[in-house]
């Protein structure tokens, strides 16, 4: 099973949001390849409907770790899965750098989506400057910590392996090589034995496209792919969806 995720950033507005996904609710998608692509919040509750007679899940972007309350601008974790999210993005890298999310933060995070019964796709990535400082396994192994000591692992959860430096801003980036990709998602997989027998399925996100998204997936270690940009450019996300295999 490989996994094909379009992260819908803040790319799209409400039209153009339902425009794609009517477009993917009429495509036939490969077997084997399970698709979800996460929109804005303003555009959730169209795009489900949209997609709700597809195979095409839908997630959010973020969530918060208080099911209800005063929390001006949030929308938990229970809130989304009412609404039909079936996954949520948890710590990407836009989160973290930008908003200021930290690690304990992402801890919450993840065991709210346990509590709702979402399922997390946790997001973890070094720097260049982690690259630069040889800090990249100490950087990821971090980020693990934080969520995996808690961890109940009878509940299903995903990880997206996203260097920082990889992620490409309004679709212009350079990927990390498969191979250096295919190391690096080795290292996840061994870090979580020392938790967990269970296979854990980790993607690898930084500037995927229609062109070298196969290069990722035809990798055995790695189970799919986070597409950002790529994934709201209507030609390039459906070229790579039906390149998929
Ligand atoms: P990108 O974004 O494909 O535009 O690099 C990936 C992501 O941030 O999930």
């Amino acid at each position: 099973m490989k996994y094909i995720f379009g992260n819908w950033k803040m790319y799209l507005n409400a039209t153009e949001s339902v425009e794609l996904a009517e477009t993917l609710s009429s495509l036939s998608l490969p077997s084997g390849v399970t698709v979800a692509v996460f929109p804005t919040l303003l555009s959730f509750r169209e795009v489900q409907a949209t997609l709700a007679s597809s195979s095409v899940a839908v997630g959010v972007q973020n969530v918060n770790w208080v099911p209800k309350g005063a929390y001006t601008g949030a929308v938990s974790a229970h809130l989304a899965k009412e609404a039909g999210a079936r996954y949520s993005l948890i710590g990407h890298s836009e989160r973290r750098y930008i908003f200021g999310e930290k690690d304990s933060d992402v801890g919450h995070k993840v065991q709210a989506c346990e509590e709702a019964r979402l399922t997390p796709v946790i997001c973890i990535g070094e720097t260049k400057e982690d690259v630069a400082e040889n800090k990249r396994q100490y950087r990821l192994k971090k980020q693990m910590e934080a969520w995996l000591k808690q961890k109940d692992f009878s509940l299903p959860f995903l990880i997206a392996y996203e260097p920082v430096w990889a992620i490409s801003n309004g679709g212009v980036g350079t990927p990390c090589s498969p191979t250096d990709a295919e190391d690096v998602i080795g290292f996840v997989k061994h870090e979580l034995k020392n938790y967990t027998d269970v296979s854990v399925p980790v993607l690898y996100g930084g500037s995927v496209n229609e062109r070298n998204c196969q290069d990722f997936l035809c990798c055995t270690s790695i189970d799919g792919v986070l597409v950002g940009s790529a994934s709201t450019r209507f030609d390039s996300f459906i070229t790579l969806l039906q390149a998929s295999s």
